[in-house]
């Protein structure tokens, strides 16, 4: 970027954790680009300035478009690695993709104010959009999944996270965006919960109360945390920064998985080594407790990019 200034992430990307969330998914309406576009620039900017209206509560969030529908709405430059989601399916594993145009991430400590904000966003897309699904999430217990395990502690940690969930340099166009990938799971807890809690930890290879990692050598290679701490050829541990959340209610609920990255590839890998494993026979034994609902992939642009086309 030379001298001059980095263009704003939006801030949700990289923001800490919260009590709540709501996850709204729209699709577009034919035809309607040319009023959406300055739209889509009115609602990140709406969000980026309650962040500072609501910083008591910390609130955050961000907007991003649909891997199938950036091309529609910005024809003239596309993200270099933006792609469909990944799906993939092995044996009874499966990640299939769903894809939304547009995808609405609000958090905030505060309840009210969100469900406030997410009114208002529905109503300032006016008759452009369609609301296709909406979630909410929320903080269980201290920040567990909801099989009771700590979710988000290997997670990069102040400015790493920057690092690792913004692009740089490497694509002008769009320093400071950054490759999103949302995953609803549903978990099967009835079935889960029967399982003994030593088995319950070498599926995660982490103690459960304590959330303690095992020792390298004592780690299932079925594990979770096996499966998706991955090198590349160089020996530099591949990262993504993960925003997920519980979800849902007493018929359904879950995790609503969300990785944030300046790459979409360390996902895909991950994924991959999940459903399909090592080579060797060694999947991800988690997802005999889970299935995944969904599968989408947006790009989440700087704002600066998005209020270039706020009229
Ligand atoms: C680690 C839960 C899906 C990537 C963990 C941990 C938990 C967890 C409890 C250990 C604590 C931590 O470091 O956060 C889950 C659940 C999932 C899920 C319940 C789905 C239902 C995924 C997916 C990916 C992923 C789809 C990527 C494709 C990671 C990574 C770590 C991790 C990179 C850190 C591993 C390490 O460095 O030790 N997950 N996860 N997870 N998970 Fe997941």
């Amino acid at each position: 970027m030379g001298n001059q200034a980095m263009p704003r992430e939006q801030l949700g990307i990289c923001a800490e954790g919260n009590l709540h969330s709501v996850y709204l998914m729209f699709n577009a309406n034919d035809g309607v680009e040319d009023q959406l576009r300055p739209s889509i620039a009115n609602v990140a900017q709406y969000i980026y300035e309650l962040t500072d209206q609501y910083a008591d509560s910390a609130f955050n969030g961000f907007l991003g478009i649909g891997a199938n529908f950036w091309d529609t709405f910005y024809p003239e430059a596309r993200p270099a690695l933006l792609k469909p989601f990944p799906a993939m399916n092995e044996g009874n594993r499966d990640a299939p993709a769903m894809e939304y145009d547009l995808f609405v991430h609000i958090r905030c400590d505060r309840y009210d104010i969100l469900h406030l904000v997410a009114n208002e966003i529905n109503q300032m897309f006016e008759d452009l959009v369609e609301l296709v699904d909406e979630e909410r999430g929320f903080r269980f217990m201290d920040s567990r999944d909801l099989t009771g395990f700590v979710d988000g502690t290997e997670n990069p940690k102040g400015r790493q996270r920057q690092q690792v969930a913004l692009v740089g340099d490497e694509d002008e166009d769009f320093v400071s965006g950054s490759y999103v990938h949302v995953q609803k799971y549903m978990h099967n807890l009835s079935k889960w919960h029967r399982l003994p809690l030593k088995k319950q930890e070498d599926i995660f290879g982490r103690t459960k109360v304590d959330d303690i990692e095992y020792e390298s050598e004592d780690k299932p290679l079925t594990s979770h945390t096996k499966r998706v701490n991955l090198k590349d050829p160089q020996g530099n541990t591949l990262e993504i920064l993960r925003q997920s959340m519980p979800y849902g209610s007493i018929r359904e609920q879950g995790l609503m998985f969300i990785s944030v990255c300046r790459t979409p590839e360390h996902f895909e890998q991950m994924l991959r080594s999940m459903v399909h494993g090592d080579g060797h026979g060694n999947h991800d034994h988690l997802m005999q407790f889970t299935k995944a609902l969904t599968g989408s992939s947006f790009f989440v642009p700087s704002l600066d990019f998005l209020t270039q086309f706020d009229d």
